[in-house]
């Protein structure tokens, strides 16, 4: 999960640009930063724990540096564990995104053989393994050093991306195992990074390194050899798609409201360009024997809400699968499967591993994905972007409502009926607009006031609306701390309604299709024992305390009601002073197991 930049240039330029570079991968992980500079013999490493700061630190100028944004995993958030970790000569300095599953028992070895270890972060070791593998070498050339980096790797367990600087053969050395790397090439010099966002402005041409490769940058460019026949190869260089993105506030105060108000736009985008590419995926769908949708997250809850919408619109059994849970279920994948894994990023290792999976079997795969150019992108056989632009908040929301819209429009082209799908979209747009005129926010704010004391609250939905209690309950407690607890209105009485004392905050999601009548006998039940109802819905009932009142739009709902959970989850983070845009522990990008 964590960001990584690094430069070899042919004149030496201020390591700022290291810092400014780590910004742009902060979504990555943001507990800490810290960069190495080759300069004056040795290498100066300056990194700390906590977010980058705002203005850019005094550094010095060199032709080689590096930088890392660290999700900690292995170790506290601590200066000392934040990367870069030095080897005992600090002549070689390692940046790492992974986890090294094997650190324990290398650490007891390169501990017992005298290295002296400063940090409790896995990544350290690789800084000592090379570090053992070169001196047992007497050449200090940098085709040795690169076989050193080649060799220590092959040590490692794990899915793992290193670069190594190292100081005497002036050279940054990257090598990986499905954590991405991508390598640019500028007119000032060569850069790599995990993601090809931060190479935008700097290279015009980018590498994505492969798993089989080792590669070295050096000031005369990039050296790519293949890793196990240990020969160079050419590397595959395309333009860098990438613009650089609008990644302003637009006069909004974070990111997370931004980005709920652009749903309305994401929509309409979506029904004016996807059609097409929906029916390539209903295509898909309809030759294929066993259709899988996996993600993580807001993305497994999309999911989770395709296989509804798939089987009452097309009458079609989708599976839906939490991307990390998978890999116990790929038993049942054929060559003639379909997975269709959906991410934001295109970067989360569970999916990826899920997809692999498939790919292992000889199933297609399909993906939905936001960011152009990710290992999914790259990965799946057939790629519908969500085209919700980018999403800087670490909450998922445009890309949650995008991956909801391109499942009912599918569903729709399958059943034959890809107008009604459309005009329900369109009535999805009016009741997004809606959900975020002035006036509903003021409701929400005014349920976010009442329920700023509470430490725990209860959603219910059905059918449809199952998924979207799920959905809504994590936008709650990931932003504002608040526990919320989704489950479907069913289970009710199966166990958590022990939980219900006077008081407690209950969320029912009751749109007017045919679970209806059920949740808000549900919701009764909830009333019975103290609860306090919050009603989202088209029409106020007698059963709601606080009625959010939302659009009618049959199917589409989900896409609707989640509104009101995304904003109260802002505006709770707003009311007790929580950053709405870096909720504690989290990253956008979940790269790591
Ligand atoms: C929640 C959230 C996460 C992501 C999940 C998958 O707001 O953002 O639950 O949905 O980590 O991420 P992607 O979609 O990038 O695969």
């Amino acid at each position: 999960m964590c960001g990584i930049f690094g430069y070899v240039t042919t004149r030496a330029v201020c390591a700022g640009t290291v810092v400014d570079a780590l910004r742009k991968l902060e979504y990555r992980g943001y507990d800490s930063w810290g960069v190495g500079i080759g300069i004056n013999g040795h290498i100066s490493v300056v990194k700390r724990a906590g977010r980058i700061p705002a203005t850019t630190p005094d550094l010095p100028a060199s032709s080689i540096a590096f930088g890392h944004t660290r999700w900690a995993t292995h170790g506290g958030v601590t200066d000392v564990n934040a990367h870069p970790h030095l080897d005992c000569t600090g002549q070689l300095a390692v940046i790492h995104n992974g986890i090294i599953e094997n650190f324990r028992k290398l650490r007891c070895e390169l501990e017992a053989d005298g290295h002296r270890f400063r940090s409790d972060t896995d990544s350290e070791v690789f800084a000592h393994l090379v570090e053992q593998i070169l001196a047992a070498s007497e050449a200090q050339d940098p085709e040795t050093v690169v076989r050193a980096v080649q060799a220590a790797f092959e040590r490692i367990e794990g899915l793992n991306a290193f670069i190594v600087l190292h100081y005497p053969t002036q050279q940054l050395i990257a090598v990986k195992s499905i954590s991405p790397l991508v390598i640019g090439i500028g007119s000032t010099g060569t850069y790599v990074a995990s993601d090809a966002v931060a190479l935008v402005g700097l290279a015009e041409q980018v590498h994505y390194l492969g798993d089989d490769e080792v590669a070295a940058i050096r000031a005369d460019g990039l050296h790519l050899y293949d890793r196990s026949r240990r020969a160079a190869r050419e590397p595959r260089w395309q333009a860098l798609a990438l613009k650089s993105a609008d990644t302003s506030l637009d006069g909004f105060p974070h990111y997370l409201i931004k980005e709920i108000h652009e749903q309305p736009r994401v929509l309409e985008r979506i029904i004016r360009e996807h059609p097409a590419q929906a029916r390539e995926l209903a295509e898909l769908i309809s030759r294929s024997y066993g259709t899988f949708l996996v993600g993580c997250g807001t993305a497994g809850y999309a999911a989770l809400a395709g296989s509804y919408l798939f089987s009452r619109i097309a009458r079609r059994h989708v599976n839906s699968v939490v991307a990390s849970e998978f890999k116990y279920q790929e038993h049942f994948l054929t060559e003639r499967s379909l997975v269709i894994a959906l991410s934001q990023s295109g970067e989360t290792v569970d999916v990826i591993e899920a997809v692999l999976a498939a790919k292992r079997r000889g199933a297609r795969v399909a993906a939905l994905v936001n960011v152009t150019g990710s290992t999914l992108d790259r990965l799946a056989d057939f790629t519908l972007p969500l085209l919700a632009g980018p999403e800087q908040s670490v909450l998922s929301t445009k890309a949650y409502t995008a991956k909801l819209a391109l499942l009912l429009l599918t569903a729709h082209i399958l059943n034959g009926s890809e107008h009604v799908g459309l005009d329900l979209l369109w009535r999805a747009v009016d009741g997004m607009v809606r959900a975020l005129t002035p006036d509903f926010q003021d409701r929400v704010k005014a349920v976010a006031d009442r329920l700023a004391d509470h430490q725990h609250c209860f959603v219910i939905g059905r059918g449809l609306s199952y998924p979207t209690a799920l959905e809504a309950a994590l936008k709650i407690k990931e932003v504002s701390y608040l526990h919320a607890e989704g489950f479907p209105g069913g289970e009710l009485k199966h166990g958590v309604i022990a939980l219900v004392e006077p008081g407690v905050p209950c969320f029912v999601f009751s749109p007017l299709d045919e679970t209806r009548a059920d949740i808000l006998s549900g919701a009764m039940e909830l009333q019975s024992r103290g609860g306090w109802i919050i009603g989202v819905s088209p029409e106020d009932e007698a059963v709601f305390d606080v009625h959010l009142p939302v659009a009618e739009v049959g199917d589409a709902s989900p896409l609707v009601n989640v509104i009101p959970a995304q904003l109260l989850g802002y505006y709770l983070a707003v009311r007790k002073g929580l950053d709405p845009d870096k909720p504690r522990n989290l990253a956008k990008s979940v790269t790591v197991k």
